[in-house]
């Protein structure tokens, strides 16, 4: 790894040694990943973290005294601060662990949204949402009788800052959005929308699902009040994410889960809730997949997001232009300001069947509606076929996708 370090371009085959699944074959050809929106490999040292501890200081945390348990406490505690940094947060008491950006969403809807909202009340979302941004508030809304908004897009995806603008009102109370599309990669105006929902005195969350891993993120020059995001999609593994939250917010707000370690006493008749973070971490959580993340974001930081983002802008801008030569191909989401997703359909093709005939080449990308049925009906369309580009991705394998596609074409049309 070291001849990455501290370079300004990415050295692509240094970083593809990392990840071992990318020696493997599919179907005869050798793997071409472009599926990093949904779940981005992970590289040695995260699979290493894995195995270390199941082999040498498995135990439970913040309960024994024993040194193995000291030892793993130890380790979960250290990415609570890798995260911290990671986020730019101010304090690791506003990191909570979370199964990732989904389970994040799902503990403000509850926890603040119960206490907070009532008949009434305002939700605003995006019409980019993933079905984990909406479906949560649209049932604490059903629950409290609030009423869920939803900001128009272009046809091209870019939020109706107009519409949005006139939706806000002293009724706002929340406003979730998505940070880049997982279905387009657009990004939201995300630092004008927390400022005008702010002035309005509504609370702002981001969904950073798709954005942590391309972008820079700092939540308090950002001031949102919440963030969310998933470590398996920063090349860490699956089931461990974190949700920050402004401190006040969160101490104000009430336990999430009710369990062990979230108390600080018990008695038969009552309870008193445990200090920030863990008022909000229940149970025995996921230790090994939240200690193999810390790995992962140092990863990500030691060769620079700045400098993988100037790869995958490349690998973007590539695919797009060589896309649009296809015959009767049309990029959904064709807008300037995007993560390294490109998302398509093609005349007269189901993106089920580009799938397949894809994958029969050794080409994973996604297909169909990318759990944001909402924006594809926006959209006129059942779904499309989604490349998503990762730090280890490389132009020939943006040339392998596109001869892919040009023998669905020859076998389709
Ligand atoms: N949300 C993930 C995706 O976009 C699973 O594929």
């Amino acid at each position: 790894m070291e001849s990455v370090l501290n370079k300004k371009t990415l050295d692509v085959q240094v970083v593809r040694e990392q990840f071992p699944i990318l020696k493997r074959q599919v179907k005869g050809y050798p793997l071409v990943y472009l599926d990093n929106a949904a779940t981005s490999q992970k590289p040695k040292v995260v699979i290493d973290a894995l195995v270390e501890y199941y082999s040498n200081y498995n135990a439970n945390i913040h309960r024994g005294i024993h040194t193995l348990a000291e030892e793993a406490t130890a380790a979960y505690e250290q990415t609570r601060e890798t995260v911290r940094q990671f986020l730019g947060a101010a304090s690791t008491e506003e990191i909570i662990f979370t199964r990732g950006t989904t389970e994040g969403i799902n503990l403000v809807a509850y926890s603040w949204g119960r206490a907070n909202l009532k008949a009434g009340d305002e939700i605003i979302l995006s019409s980019l949402e993933h079905h984990s941004n909406m479906v949560p508030w649209q049932m604490i809304a059903e629950e409290k009788g609030a009423k869920v908004k939803i900001v128009p897009i272009s046809d091209e995806g870019e939020f109706n800052w107009e519409a949005f603008e006139l939706m806000l009102s002293e009724k706002t109370k929340f406003v979730s959005v998505v940070h880049a599309s997982n279905a387009l990669g657009v990004i939201n105006p995300v630092k004008k929308i927390i400022e005008a929902a702010h002035a309005v005195g509504a609370l702002v969350m981001l969904d950073g699902a798709q954005s942590s891993v391309h972008l820079d993120i700092d939540v308090q020059e950002l001031d949102c009040d919440f963030f969310a995001f998933s470590g398996h999609k920063v090349y860490g593994p699956t089931g461990a994410g974190a949700l920050y939250g402004k401190r006040a917010l969160l101490e104000a707000m009430p336990p999430f889960e009710g369990g062990g370690e979230m108390i600080k006493q018990v008695t038969y008749e009552w309870t008193t809730y445990n200090d920030l973070p863990y008022k909000f971490e229940a149970g025995t959580p996921n230790i090994a997949d939240t200690i193999a993340l810390k790995p992962a974001l140092d990863f990500v930081s030691s060769i620079g997001k700045d400098v993988i983002r100037a790869h995958e802008a490349q690998l973007l801008e590539y695919a797009t232009n060589e896309l649009k030569k296809l015959p009767g191909l049309k990029i959904m989401g064709d807008v300037k300001d995007k993560v390294s997703v490109v998302s398509f359909v093609m005349e007269g093709i189901h993106p089920q069947d580009i799938g397949i005939l894809l994958d029969n080449q050794g080409i994973a990308v996604r297909t169909g509606h990318h759990c944001a049925e909402p924006l594809m009906n926006r959209l006129c369309i059942p779904g499309t076929s989604r490349a998503s580009f990762a730090m280890y991705n490389t132009l020939e394998e943006v040339d392998s996708l596109i001869r892919g596609l040009n023998k669905v074409i020859k076998m389709l049309r």
